[in-house]
């Protein structure tokens, strides 16, 4: 077997080695153009070129849980394409979003600020029953965030596309019920796909349904976001801040309104980093399953659908 391996924003050195190191009797080479066509590939953002030199393709491995960037290029819908899977991202995920939502709930932002200042000024608690976290996507991220904030006791909300019962989660399903999963929300965590169902949602209409004061947390996709929106809701008081991991645009540009925004915290898409260790393993692992027979997880084979 001959696996090639192509991407644009990772070291190829280091992650080759490991996969080599993990799958011995494979061979596996860096694509280059020209390169005589696979059947199997793993693959980060890669180029069209690599696409359009791969008439045999039939797996692809892609190293990201999100599929987005790679269904912006061409290729035969037959490719089964099998995305990251956990592998170590939603502990990552877990950790982010408790922070955010815990900074929030207990003022971190503004007690840091009052320190700058030298100042002690203690503020009254705030009511947790009151502080009901919504997330949008009850995936394989959204319900490990779940579970980590259960543990801190907020009141929950999810949303996803089918029903879900999950425990001390109360659960939304589809465009119908979006209404009322979003109705008193007050901190609002996006942990869904980029897809065409899911581009922009997050806008003027949607967080508008949010109690006021509502805090938002996306750790998603840049594109679900209507960026001016969100600062016009900022600046009319309804939305008392943001966490933003991701943005339409990355990096964020240096001109961009955000970074002079005191209730917008900004990290560079690190919320949950894709690990060398577990993302090699966990391929690995499926391309042994796959070459005796048995079927995988993790298949997106239509962005659409996914
Ligand atoms: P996942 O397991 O596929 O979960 C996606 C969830 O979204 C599912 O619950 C799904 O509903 C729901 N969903 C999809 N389309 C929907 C729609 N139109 N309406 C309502 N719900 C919808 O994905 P995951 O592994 O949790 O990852 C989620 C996303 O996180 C990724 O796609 C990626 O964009 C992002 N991510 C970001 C980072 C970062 O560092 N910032 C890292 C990793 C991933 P069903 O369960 O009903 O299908
Ligand atoms: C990161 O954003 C991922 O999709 O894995």
């Amino acid at each position: 077997m001959h696996i090639s391996f192509h991407s644009t924003d990772t070291d190829h050195a280091i992650w080759l080695q490991d996969f080599q190191a993990a799958l011995p009797t494979v061979q596996i080479s860096t694509w280059q153009p020209g390169a005589a066509p696979v059947s199997c590939a793993i693959v980060r953002n890669p180029t069209q070129q690599f696409f359009d030199e791969q008439p045999q393709l039939a797996t692809m491995f892609n190293l990201a849980a999100g599929v987005d960037s790679l269904f912006k290029r061409q290729f035969r819908s037959s490719v089964n394409v099998v995305r990251l899977e956990d592998s170590g991202m939603a502990v990552q995920m877990a950790e982010y979003v408790c922070h955010a939502v815990i900074g929030h709930f207990r003022g971190l932002g503004q007690y840091q600020s009052d320190a700058r200042q030298g100042l002690w000024q203690p503020r009254a608690p705030k009511d947790r029953s009151q502080c009901v976290v919504g997330i949008m996507g009850l995936g394989v991220l959204g319900q490990r965030v779940a579970k980590a904030l259960h543990g801190f006791e907020f009141p929950l909300r999810g949303w996803s596309r089918s029903a879900k019962q999950i425990q001390g989660v109360a659960c939304f399903a589809g465009d119908a019920q979006l209404g009322d999963f979003l109705q008193g929300v007050q901190v609002l965590v996006c942990l869904l796909p980029l897809t065409d169902a899911t581009r922009g949602l997050l806008n003027r209409h949607t967080l508008s349904q949010l109690k006021p004061g509502a805090y938002l947390v996306n750790v998603a996709r840049g594109a679900q976001l209507v960026e001016d929106d969100l600062i016009a809701l900022i600046d009319q008081g309804h939305l008392s801040g943001a966490t933003l991991d991701v943005f339409d645009t990355e990096p964020l540009p240096a001109a961009h309104p955000f970074w002079s925004r005191p209730h917008i915290s900004i990290t560079p898409h690190i919320s949950a980093i894709t690990l060398r260790a577990e993302s090699v393993a966990q391929i690995a692992s499926k391309i042994h399953a796959l070459a005796r027979n048995e079927p995988i997880t993790g298949i997106v084979n239509n962005q659409m659908h996914y």
